[in-house]
């Protein structure tokens, strides 16, 4: 008793750190379960705890940090310890007010912006309310939300390789383009390649998404497509760097010295017919065509030299075939200023629609695939300043499409769709901002190196102007279109 009494007065003096070291190690852990279990519930534009989105299943991302606490502060770091501690005192701002108090006297845009109009145009009535987001939700990756020239990103489900982080970041681009003139806006976006909003099943009410293309037989709204900021799942560089070396690449090679076939190279097994198709056309001299598959992994072991596209423009001809969709692949052929063949596509992105048959590309039916081909080779083997007028045709088209006319299209397009809105956007509670610095801070080295070169400055004078809205030129414009395919095609019946 003696002993233990003594025992029990001497212990406070030993037991208590023990109890503070104790308390203190739990408190740690509980930290880190904590810390951990915030992580594991972060989502980030680089995919990080997103699955891939239901209607279009792939692999799931796999990132490369050491271990799952690395991975997990560079989560918790970039998400939440980025925006706001950046000065952000940079040009943009000196320029705000000069750019701002520029009456919109400027160059009116092309065409084809027009088709803003119509691509907006079944809300024109009912506008867009919180009901249309929340509907169209269900098909969207992710929202973008900006308000007061900041930019919230809630997201759903994770896109293929970094479709979110390049289009986010052409989001962000935009807002230094043009500070203080992108309106406050709510958007859902889908990133995978096909339109979901069908027209026929939507037609009670329209939901406004997204994508990267669209038909005409669906809603989905058209928006520049992430490769503009370059892609660096297959070394392209960002648009307007890739444009100036396919350019100069080809013009290496005078037309004379093309060789006289139709040229395509590409992944023929993306579930398109029309791609598997064309497999058949491989004959030099009985379809004028040569068809390459592309093998990206020994392209990316031979350092892409062979895949460079600058050097794909030694052919006089240059075949664009959809893939499971539209496909990136069109601005890059039709810069090349050799004839473009296109396919009868069925799918169209935001530019696509300012192209014009015998202007700057040639249509080949999709029913007589082979011998259309062959015959638009023998034309212009047999028309060749004809010939090389298109494809210049073509090559210009590209060249006006600048990332200034790029972010024009944008500035345009989300300005008159938040004219639509009725209700206030604000930020939504799930949200968070994004900034340059955050998503730099989530992009891996490759990614940093396009996101960086493709940063924009703030423009010296207000976007072009955009025409009112003018239904007949749309409708016009579509009919001359198909009269015109129509004629070409009667051309080749007619021999
Ligand atoms: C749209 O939906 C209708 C009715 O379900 C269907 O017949 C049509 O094929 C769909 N269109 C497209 C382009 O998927
Ligand atoms: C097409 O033909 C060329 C030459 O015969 C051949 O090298 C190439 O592999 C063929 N392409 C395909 C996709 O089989």
């Amino acid at each position: 008793m003696g002993l233990s009494s003594k025992n029990t007065i001497a212990s406070p003096s030993h037991i208590l750190p023990s109890i503070a070291a104790f308390a203190s190690l739990s408190i740690t852990f509980v930290i880190i379960y904590k810390v951990d279990n915030f992580a594991a519930q972060t989502k980030t534009v680089a995919g990080h705890n997103l699955e891939p989105t239901p209607w279009h299943l792939f692999p799931p991302k796999t990132f490369n940090e050491q271990t799952r606490q690395v991975r997990n502060y560079k989560i918790l770091h970039c998400s939440y310890l980025t925006c706001g501690y950046s000065s952000n005192d940079d040009e943009s701002d000196l320029l705000l007010s000069r750019s701002t108090k520029a009456k919109a006297s400027g160059k009116k845009c092309p065409d084809f912006y027009r088709w803003i109009h119509h691509d907006l145009e079944p809300w024109s009535r009912t506008r867009i309310s919180t009901t249309h987001l929340k509907e169209a939700r269900e098909f969207a990756a992710f929202r973008a939300v900006i308000v007061g020239g900041k930019l919230y990103v809630d997201l759903y489900y994770a896109c293929v390789q970094s479709r979110a982080m390049f289009t986010i970041w052409g989001l962000l681009q935009l807002l230094r383009r043009y500070p203080g003139m992108v309106p406050d806006v709510d958007m859902m976006f889908d990133c995978m390649d096909k339109p979901s909003i069908n027209r026929t099943e939507h037609r009670s009410m329209p939901l406004p998404l997204f994508r990267y293309c669209t038909t005409e037989d669906h809603f989905d709204i058209p928006f520049p497509d992430w490769s503009f900021w370059g892609w660096p799942e297959t070394n392209l560089n960002p648009w307007d760097e890739e444009f100036k070396s396919i350019k100069y690449g080809s013009q290496e090679t005078s037309w004379s010295k093309k060789a006289p076939r139709a040229y395509w190279k590409g992944n023929p097994d993306v579930g398109s017919p029309i791609r598997t198709e064309l497999l058949n056309c491989n004959h030099s001299r009985k379809w004028g065509a040569q068809i390459m598959r592309q093998d990206w992994a020994e392209e990316a072991k031979g350092g892409y030299e062979k895949s460079k596209l600058s050097s794909q423009c030694d052919y006089r001809y240059k075949i664009y075939a959809e893939g499971y969709a539209w496909s990136v692949s069109m601005k890059y052929i039709l810069s090349c200023g050799s004839l473009s063949l296109i396919i009868s596509p069925k799918y169209e992105d935001f530019f696509s629609r300012g192209l014009f048959p015998g202007k700057n590309y040639w249509p080949i039916s999709d029913t007589d695939l082979c011998p259309s081909i062959k015959y638009a080779v023998d034309w212009g083997n047999a028309h060749p300043s004809e010939a090389e007028a298109i494809g210049r045709g073509g090559r210009d088209f590209m060249g006006s499409l600048s990332m200034d006319r790029v972010y024009d299209y944008m500035f345009h397009l989300i300005n008159e769709y938040s004219k639509l809105l009725d209700f206030k956007p604000v930020r939504p509670s799930s949200s968070l901002e994004v900034c340059k610095e955050s998503l730099l801070c989530l992009a891996d080295a490759k990614q940093r190196e396009l996101l960086e070169r493709s940063t924009a400055y703030t423009s010296p004078s207000p976007p072009c102007f955009l025409q009112p809205p003018d239904s007949n030129f749309i409708n016009n414009w579509i009919q001359k279109k198909k009269k015109t395919i129509k004629d070409m095609e009667d051309m080749k019946l007619k021999g």
